[in-house]
């Protein structure tokens, strides 16, 4: 058994030494893994345009952005791969709200051609961020 002594030692040891791993990883994350994993540099003025829209609009009163909102509309981390940016622009000028299944409607916004592009921006960017896997794609397997 562990001594008082040889047990505060080990206790302040470990302490120290995983803060310090932490601190590690914290900045590597911060000054290695965010901007690259994001690809930083690549937030235009347009995506910027798009994100403020996307707050704006309660976007996330429905959809969810990397798994994060409401669950009564699709998920739309991938919808620049999946759907690509005709079809987004359509969805987004729609005149009677979409045509969800299920009765689900989409709410009529009245965006102009420079906000949609910007939308469109938007999700072209989150697209390309590295999720490391996120969202998984579905198994077919039976
Ligand atoms: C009132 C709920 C609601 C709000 C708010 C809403 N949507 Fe939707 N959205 C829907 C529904 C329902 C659909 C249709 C689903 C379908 O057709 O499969 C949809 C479809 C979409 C699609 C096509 C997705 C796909 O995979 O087919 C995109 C892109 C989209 N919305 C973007 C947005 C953006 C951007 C905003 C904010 C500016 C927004 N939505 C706000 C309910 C909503």
């Amino acid at each position: 058994m562990l001594s008082k002594k040889q047990a505060k030692a080990f206790f302040l040891g470990g302490t120290v030494l995983f803060f310090l791993i932490f601190m590690g990883m914290s900045f590597d994350s911060l000054t290695k893994g965010i901007p690259e994993n994001t690809h930083a540099d690549k937030i235009t003025k347009e995506v910027k345009l798009g994100k403020l829209l996307w707050e704006k609009s309660n976007c996330m009163g429905c959809h969810t952005l990397m798994g994060e909102g409401a669950y009564y509309a699709p998920e739309l981390t991938r919808v620049f791969t999946r759907k690509g940016p005709d079809y987004i622009r359509t969805v987004l000028n729609a005149k009677n709200g979409g045509w969800g299944p299920n009765g689900r409607k989409m709410k009529e916004y009245s965006f102009t051609e420079e906000e949609v592009n910007g939308i469109i921006a938007f999700f072209e960017w989150v697209d390309k961020i590295n999720l490391n896997g996120f969202p998984p794609e579905p198994s077919l397997d039976k």
